[in-house]
C-alpha cells in the first residue's frame, strides 16, 4: 500500500503567522488531509496565532474557506470539514509586544508534543523565540518550524541561526525546504540506496554528466518584492536544488537517520567547485498576451534580478571529478517540469559500428508532473534487416505502477509537518548546511553584482535564453527538452 498511515503522538501545533498565505494555502489543508487520513490523534489541536483580532470561531470559518480553495482534489465531505475545524483554536498574538502571550501559555498542555510554526518573516523569529521561552511555552522537547528563506546571505544566515540558537538545540530546529518532502525526491534515495543496480555506475567514470530541471510556467507576479530582492539564485539554487544535487551526489550514509544524512550532504556542498562567471547564464523573461515581463511584474524597471539561471557546476571529489551538473531554473517557461537525468556515458567500444544518433542510457527522475521514473535502454529495432539499435524507454510512472493509491501520496508539506511531530529530522536542513550552502552562493552573485552584469532577456513560453544552449553545445552536450 502506498498510504498507509503511520500514528503520530497527540500534540499542540501552534501556527505564527496562522491567517497568512502559506498557512492558508498550504499548512492548514495538509494538515487537513492528513486528518481526513485518519492520521491526527483525536485530541490533537492546531492553534492559530496571528495578530487578526478574531475568535476561534472566526478562524475556523476562515480556514474552512482556505480548505475549499486549496484543500486539493477529491470529494469534501462536511463531517469531515467540521470533524477537522474542531481540533483548530485561535489567539491573537501580539509577535513583539506582550499582548496574547499569557493566553497561548494558559492553553498548552504539558504532556504533548509541542511544536512552533513560525509561518512569518525571519525578522520575526527571534521575537518569537525569546517570548516562547519568557512564558515558559517552550520547553527543550518542544520543536520550532521555520520556513526559507533562510537568510539572505551568509552572513544573515547565521545570524539567524545564531539568534535561534539563544533558546532552541539545534535538534529542535526544523528548517524546512519543502522540496525535500516531494515523494519522487525520496525515491531518489530509495533507487539509489535500495538497488544494487545503479550505484557501481554512479560516479564519473560512467556519469557523463547529470542535468536538474526545474521550470515553471508562472511569472512572479504577485510576489514581485520578495522576488526582485532574491532571484532565481536565491529562490531555487541555494536551497531546492542545492538539495537536489546533494541527494544524487552524496555518498550512501550508514543509515537513513537525520545526521547520517545530513553529514553527507554537507561534505557534497563543501566539495562544490567555485563557479565561474563564464559558467552562467541569467534571463529574465519577456511579457506576451499571457502575461506581463518581468520587468513590469516588479517595482523596479530597471532590475537586475534573474527569474532564470543555468549553470554548470562541478564537484572536487572522486566520485565526480569531471563530471558536471547542469542545473536550470526559471519562471515564465514553456513548461511546468521538474526533473533529473542521470546521463550516462556511451559503452567504450560499439560491437555494432557506428550507428547515427545513438543517445545512450539516461535515468530520468521526475519530481513533477507525472511523478515517475524512467530508464532510456538500446535494444535492436525489430524486424529484418539487420541489427539496427533503437532507443526506447523502460518507463515507471508511479501512478500506473502502484495503482490509484499513488495518487494519494501525502503532499510536500504534509509529510514534512507530521515528521516534526514524529521528531524525525532527516528530511529537514540542518545549520551548517544552509551556512555551507550561502558560502558557496555568495561569490556567485558578489560576481555579477561586481559586473554590474544584465540579465538576458527570454521569450515567455520558451526554453530561457538562446545562451543557456550554448553553456552545453560548447560542451557537446545538449539540454534535454523542456516539457511536460
Ligand atoms: C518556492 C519558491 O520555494 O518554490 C517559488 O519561492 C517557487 O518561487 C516554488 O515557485 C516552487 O515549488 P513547487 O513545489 O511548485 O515546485
Amino acid at each position: 500500500m502506498v498510504s498507509r498511515v503511520i500514528p503520530v503522538d497527540n500534540f499542540d501545533l501552534v501556527i505564527f503567522g496562522g491567517t497568512g498565505d502559506l498557512a492558508r494555502r498550504k499548512i492548514l489543508p495538509g494538515l487537513y488531509r492528513r486528518f481526513c487520513a485518519g492520521q491526527m490523534p483525536e485530541d490533537a489541536r492546531i492553534i492559530g496565532a496571528a495578530r487578526s483580532d478574531m475568535d476561534a470561531a472566526g478562524y475556523r470559518q476562515m480556514i474552512k474557506e482556505a480548505i475549499a480553495e486549496f484543500g486539493g482534489p477529491g470529494e469534501q465531505s462536511a463531517a469531515d470539514i467540521d470533524g477537522f475545524l474542531a481540533h483548530l483554536e485561535y489567539i491573537p498574538i501580539d509577535a513583539r509586544g506582550q499582548a496574547g502571550w499569557s493566553d497561548l501559555a494558559a492553553i498548552m498542555r504539558k504532556d504533548v508534543v509541542k511544536a512552533f510554526y513560525f509561518s512569518v518573516g525571519p525578522g520575526l523569529f527571534g521575537d518569537l523565540a525569546e517570548r516562547l521561552h519568557l512564558h515558559g511555552i517552550a520547553d527543550s522537547d518542544s520543536r520550532i518550524v521555520v520556513e526559507k528563506p533562510f537568510g539572505h546571505d551568509l552572513t544573515s544566515a547565521k545570524a539567524l541561526n545564531a539568534t535561534l540558537a539563544q533558546h532552541f538545540d539545534e535538534g529542535q530546529i526544523y528548517r524546512i525546504d519543502h522540496y525535500l518532502g516531494k515523494e519522487t525526491v525520496q525515491n531518489l534515495m530509495a533507487v539509489r540506496f535500495g538497488n544494487i543496480l545503479f550505484e557501481p555506475l554512479w560516479n564519473a567514470q560512467y556519469v557523463d554528466h547529470i542535468q536538474i530541471t526545474v521550470a515553471e510556467t508562472v511569472g512572479v507576479g504577485g510576489r514581485g518584492g520578495y522576488y526582485d530582492k532574491s532571484g532565481a539564485m536565491r529562490d531555487m539554487v541555494q536551497n531546492h536544488m542545492m538539495q537536489l544535487l546533494c541527494l544524487i551526489a552524496m555518498e550512501p550514509p550508514n543509515r537513513f537517520d537525520p545526521d547520517a544524512v545530513r553529514d553527507e550532504k554537507l561534505k557534497v556542498i563543501r566539495a562544490l567547485d567555485p563557479v565561474e562567471q563564464a559558467q552562467i547564464v541569467r534571463g529574465q523573461y519577456c511579457g506576451d498576451e499571457d502575461g506581463p515581463g518581468y520587468l513590469e511584474d516588479v517595482e523596479d524597471p530597471k532590475s537586475k534580478t534573474e527569474s532564470f539561471i543555468a549553470l554548470k557546476v562541478g564537484i572536487s571529489n572522486w566520485r565526480w571529478k569531471g563530471t558536471p551538473f547542469y542545473l536550470r531554473t526559471g519562471k515564465r517557461m514553456r513548461a511546468r517540469t521538474s526533473e533529473i537525468a542521470i546521463v550516462f556515458k556511451d559503452p567504450p567500444h560499439s560491437i555494432f559500428g557506428e550507428q547515427e544518433d545513438r543517445r545512450g542510457n539516461v535515468l530520468v527522475i521526475r519530481l513533477q508532473p507525472n511523478e515517475g521514473i524512467n530508464l532510456r535502454v538500446t535494444i535492436k529495432e525489430p524486424g529484418p534487416g539487420g541489427m539496427r539499435l533503437v532507443e526506447v524507454p523502460l518507463d515507471m510512472s508511479f501512478a500506473d505502477a502502484l495503482g490509484p493509491d499513488a495518487h494519494d501520496v501525502p503532499d510536500a508539506y504534509e509529510r514534512l509537518i507530521m515528521d516534526v511531530i514524529r521528531g524525525n529530522q532527516t528530511l529537514f536542513m540542518r545549520g551548517d548546511e544552509v551556512e555551507a550552502a550561502w558560502a558557496w552562493t555568495d561569490p556567485i552573485i558578489e560576481g555579477w553584482q561586481d559586473r554590474g552584469d544584465t540579465p538576458r532577456p527570454y521569450d515567455a513560453g520558451s526554453s530561457g535564453p538562446e545562451d543557456s544552449l550554448m553553456l552545453l553545445h560548447k560542451d557537446g552536450r545538449r539540454w534535454r527538452e523542456v516539457r511536460t
